[in-house]
């Protein structure tokens, strides 16, 4: 039995009324409360591990975390999901995508293992140009459909918001489309999903001949497909894929700083292969993150550490790439930066939908913390998408956007590596990835003893 709170409510795919809802028995609350802005340096270090706690669900909303008994009495109508001994987290922010896309292209990754790099494939026509060619060729319908799937797959691992970019389009009409396809899946599917135009992804081949061509293209992006974008306001921020052989220092400046006049968020693709400036741009922009910085140089770190730019890191794509060199991390973290990881779901340099594996490199390769880890996937995500005040964290006020593992204690979560151990997930209390709230969850350890 449940109370129904307000009958009127739209807030869910399906037009579903909110129940009020108490999570009970779970044997960690994952909390990462606190203030409703990115958490940098050594405060990245405090995840707010809770025993024994429930937590109960207004409206969409966290209303009270407590003692089971408590949250019973004053919410005895609310519907009582059994977590099982399982671990309740937030749910998990993935800030940075490229989730709607055609084919893949795994014809690369034999490429890259016979010696050919990122830069020499996208010179010979694959990487992104590959993936621009495929993308025009399909309709709107169509990439809304391959991206459905993707997309659940990458919510049945915890992943509750999610960010996507264009940037397969690459023209004015193509782009709209990409952003069009974007804004469908927020609208119809369950999962909270921010928008990004990232016209600036690659220089389309046409506009490579020469210098003028070149500059038509910046033009272009600036004069004629920013304009639409922000006029019909499909996209929140945008992005510049910033690295020598694609978008300079200064084009990335000009682009990004015409983003901020027509009112959008700034995030730059920076110091992925090679280091440019693009972490000391994207600090003296003061944008919303810097993204990729496997190859930052010590004044970007010192730039970031100073201002309020996420430090994005995606260490699935160094991974897949087969790069030895991932983000430092540690200096980041050490030098005062907030950082924040991210999948970069794409269909050239990481196609993987598992967010939790991210915390494993977090963890194994970048030598980061487990509160740090699970900070990175949830408060800092969500300052990277300008959400801090809304998702993230398990804390009165925020939207209840709640993730259940099956696990009985959160350091499994990085180490049962590539494993998928998310049984469920909610957005604003709505079901995203829908819980079985029937059988044994499964535990992976002799010491979780399920309850029911
Ligand atoms: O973040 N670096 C540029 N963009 C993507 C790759 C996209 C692709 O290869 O299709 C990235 O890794
Ligand atoms: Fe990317």
């Amino acid at each position: 039995m449940h109370r129904l709170l307000n009958p009127t409510a739209k807030n869910t795919p399906d037009d579903q009324v909110l129940k009020d809802l108490l999570f009970v028995n779970a044997s960690q609350v994952v909390t990462c409360a606190g203030p409703a802005r990115s958490r940098k340096g050594r405060e990245m270090r405090e995840a707010g591990i809770l025993k024994n706690a429930a937590i109960a669900v207004s409206d969409g909303r966290i209303a009270m975390i407590g003692a089971a008994p408590d949250l019973m009495n004053a919410y005895s109508s609310a519907e009582v999901v059994d977590c099982r001994g399982g671990v309740l987290t937030p749910g998990l922010v993935d800030s940075h995508t490229h989730a709607v896309f055609g084919k893949p292209r795994f014809e690369e990754q034999e490429l890259r293992a016979e010696g050919l790099d990122y830069m020499e494939i996208a010179t010979r026509g694959g990487g992104i140009h590959a993936s621009v060619r495929d993308f025009r060729e399909r309709s709107e319908d169509e990439l809304y459909d391959l991206a459905v799937p993707r997309i659940r797959e990458l919510a049945s691992y915890g992943t509750t918001t999610l960010e996507i970019k264009s940037g397969y389009g690459l023209s004015v009409e193509d782009e709209l489309k990409a952003l069009r396809v974007i804004g469908r899946l927020a609208a119809r599917q369950p999962m909270r999903i921010i928008a990004t135009w990232m016209g600036a992804h690659e220089i389309p081949h046409d506009y490579r001949t020469s210098h003028e061509r070149r500059s038509a293209y910046i033009d272009l992006l600036v004069e004629q497909m920013l304009p639409q974008v922000v006029a019909q306001g499909i996209a929140r921020f945008a992005d510049v894929f910033c690295e020598p052989g694609v978008f300079t220092i200064d084009e990335a400046r000009r682009i990004l700083e015409a983003a901020r006049e027509a009112g959008l968020g700034q995030k730059i693709h920076a110091d992925e292969l090679k280091p440019a400036g693009g972490a000391e741009l994207a600090a003296s922009l003061n944008a919303a993150s810097a993204d990729h910085l496997a190859a930052i140089s010590e004044k970007g770190i010192a730039a970031l550490a100073k201002s309020d730019t996420v430090a994005t890191l995606l260490p699935g794509t160094m991974l897949f790439l087969g790069k030895s060199k991932q983000a430092p991390a540690r200096a980041l973290i050490d030098a005062g930066a907030a950082v924040a990881l991210a999948s970069d779901f794409n269909p050239g340099t990481s196609p993987t939908v598992n967010f939790p594996l991210m915390l494993t490199l977090g963890v194994s390769q970048l030598r980061m913390s487990l509160a740090e880890v699970l900070t990175a996937a949830t408060v800092n995500g969500a300052a990277a998408l300008g959400f801090a005040g809304e998702t993230g964290q398990i804390a009165p006020g925020f939207a209840a956007d709640l993730a259940l593992f099956a696990i009985g204690d959160v350091r499994e979560l990085p180490y049962w590596y590539g494993a998928r151990l998310c049984v469920g997930s909610w957005k604003a209390g709505a079901p995203c990835h829908p819980y079985e709230n029937v059988g044994k969850l499964n535990p992976r350890s002799p010491e979780v003893v399920p309850t029911g």
